[in-house]
């Protein structure tokens, strides 16, 4: 066992933070050879319950849990900040382009030891992302995660119409790939399968029917997909499949809804749609600095809260502009405030970060497994070093409290302030 003594945000159940101002982590590694938490609290009550083991006194930091982010496509690192009129002529003039390349192994590699390498240096230790529509994409995506021993789940894109040659797959083959996909991937160690059709409008009803079956098939996979981000686009969706309610129906009636199962973006939904996530135990993937980049739209809050529909925060990283979570957690908080019916809605600092770390995991089906440092879960957490940036250092020696210590790192800190990650 080991003990990490400095200032401790950990979240309960019920999403509300636990600060001690002089706090002790202590991890030990199960049977299972995953690190996991211990025991956590107040530094004396903790300390004198664990009498001989070592403690890494980190003055000054705050321990806290590693980021989730619940929606990115590793592929699109290098077409961050790609600027166009809207989602579809992105999706044509970058995207695909790009995605293209993952053919080739070798390239798949590089792109996938620089993304986790982002990951790291950005306090991110889960993320549900998307490969490409090449298997060989997949396998780099697996392979760099586990080398790197992270809790980490992605998939194959089904995209068997609308899409380029080079990237648009075949059906019965693609759902073919994907289920030797998930043998060969889906429950080694931490590394968990997403059934991965990438939008209504690319796949055909065939290949979203094999993948609704496989998603019964193989219940405790994901399933992964965008819905309602761009008014162009649900449009689109409704052309190409006219006998649906709405385009979130399209998925339900494929059997694609259920726990597990994550929707990016959610952002043209109405109440009927919003009641059917909650119903189905499925998830929005809210990607505030994408949605502002694109122009898509403004995720509401306010009604997915009375919903109940489960949500959590992402990147979209190559549609975000960022892969840090301080980005994120700062664009959620502008869409709050401006993106609402009026009035404008305040997201509390430490509910912005809940969003980021215990919510997705919840939102993912791994609640008590990572995203809160609640004892029994996994080890993998955060130490950000406030006094890394000079004016952030200022602002946090002035708080007075921890909604106002969490604010000023939304809004001034960066991958500067993560000084370490450690994963179990
Ligand atoms: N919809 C379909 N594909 C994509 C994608 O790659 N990024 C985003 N933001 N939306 C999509
Ligand atoms: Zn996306």
């Amino acid at each position: 066992m080991q003990g990490w003594r400095a200032q401790l945000l950990r979240f309960d159940a019920q999403g509300q933070a636990l600060f001690d101002s002089d706090g002790l982590l202590v991890t030990g590694l199960g049977t299972d050879g995953v690190q996991r938490v211990v025991d956590a609290g107040p530094y004396r009550a903790v300390a004198a319950r664990h009498p001989g083991v070592p403690v890494t006194h980190l003055a000054g930091r705050l321990i806290a849990p590693g980021f989730i982010d619940m929606h990115v496509h590793y592929p699109q690192t290098d077409i961050i900040g790609s600027p166009a009129d809207g989602l579809l002529p992105w999706l044509e003039n970058y995207t695909f382009p790009a995605e293209t390349r993952f053919s080739d192994p070798g390239y798949a590699a590089e792109v996938a030891n620089v993304f986790f390498s982002e990951l790291q240096r950005n306090g991110v230790t889960t993320a549900l992302t998307f490969a490409t529509a090449h298997p060989a994409s997949v396998d780099a995506f697996f392979h760099e995660a586990h080398k790197r021993g992270l809790r980490m789940m992605g998939g194959k894109v089904l995209q068997d119409r609308n899409s380029p040659d080079g990237l648009r797959d075949e059906t019965e083959q693609s759902l073919i790939d994907t289920e030797t996909l998930i043998q060969r991937w889906h429950g080694k160690d931490r590394l968990g399968y997403a059934i991965t059709p990438r939008f209504a409008p690319t796949s055909s009803a065939a290949q979203l029917r094999g993948a609704g079956e496989l998603a019964a098939k193989y219940a405790d996979t994901w399933v992964h997909s965008h819905v309602a981000e761009n008014r162009d686009e649900v449009r689109w969706a409704a052309e190409l499949y006219p006998g649906a309610r709405s385009y979130l129906t399209v998925y339900e009636d494929f059997g694609l809804l259920r726990g597990r199962a994550v929707y990016a973006h959610c952002i043209h939904l109405d109440e009927a749609d919003r009641a059917l996530m909650h119903e189905r135990g499925a998830a929005a993937a809210v990607s505030p600095t994408s949605n502002l980049f694109l122009g898509s739209g403004f995720f509401n809050f306010r009604a997915a809260d009375a919903a109940r529909m489960l949500h959590g925060l992402a990147s979209d990283v190559g549609g975000g502009t960022s892969f840090s979570p301080f980005r994120t957690m700062l664009a959620a908080y502008f869409v709050g405030r401006e993106g609402q019916s009026k009035p404008g809605l305040s997201l509390a600092p430490s509910h912005l970060w809940w969003l980021h770390t215990g919510a997705a995991a919840r939102a993912l089906g791994l609640e008590g497994v990572v995203g809160t440092l609640a004892t029994g879960s996994e080890a993998d957490f955060v130490v950000l070093n406030p006094d890394a940036i000079p004016l952030l250092s200022r602002k946090a020696k002035r708080a007075e409290n921890l909604e106002e210590l969490l604010f000023a790192l939304i809004v001034l800190g960066d991958d500067r302030v993560v000084e370490q990650v450690i994963t179990a």
